[in-house]
């Protein structure tokens, strides 16, 4: 993916709404839009049930005058002091703008706070604009995963296992 850096948005017209199993069809459908496979509305919807999920909804007033309008997610997983991010995302109009970072910032924030030390994830190892997007966030390679992931047409697909330590 070849996206060039756009305007950056001010953050103070991106906002991080916390979202629950309420959301999982909004959040499917973005989903959708941005991987395949996608997940299901029911996966969504059991993944945001989980005890732990911590999600976020961004969402973007693209000038003063605009109306909010959904930009991309976050979905991530806290459990006794580990976080994992399970899926983030950000609409093609809005990429490369800041918005990834403020969504894994906002991730990070909200697991520091329940005192999770550290923050993995687990990428394609060809997604370098994801692997972009984490490296300027701090995160570093921990491992290698041989065929983690399975693309559409059954090519199997290595992913990189980064970690992101969360300081006091
Ligand atoms: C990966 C993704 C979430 C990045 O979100 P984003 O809002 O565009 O990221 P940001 O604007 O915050 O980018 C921050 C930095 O990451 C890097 N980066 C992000 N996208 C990049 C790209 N396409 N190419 C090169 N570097 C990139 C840059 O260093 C960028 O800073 P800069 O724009 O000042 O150069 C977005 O491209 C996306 O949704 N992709 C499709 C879904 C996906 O692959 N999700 C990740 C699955 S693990």
């Amino acid at each position: 993916m070849t996206t060039t850096a756009g305007a950056r948005l001010d953050p103070k017209f991106v906002s991080l709404v916390w979202i629950g199993p309420e959301r999982a069809v909004e959040l499917a459908e973005m989903h959708a839009r941005l991987f395949s496979p996608a997940w299901s509305e029911a996966s969504m919807q059991d993944s945001l049930s989980h005890p732990g999920s911590t999600a976020f909804l961004a969402r973007v007033r693209d000038g003063a005058d605009a109306l909010p309008e959904p930009a991309g997610f976050v979905m991530g997983q806290l459990a006794a002091d580990e976080a994992e991010i399970l899926s983030i995302g950000v609409l093609p109009k809005f990429q490369r703008r800041g918005v990834g970072s403020l969504l894994i910032e906002g991730l990070a924030r909200a697991a520091k706070r329940a005192e999770a030390r550290r923050l993995f994830l687990e990428v394609a190892a060809d997604n370098q604009a994801a692997f972009a997007l984490y490296r300027s966030c701090g995160f570093t390679a921990i491992g290698m995963r041989k065929g983690y992931y399975t693309r559409k047409d059954g090519e199997p697909q290595d992913a990189l296992a980064l970690a992101l330590a969360l300081d006091r």
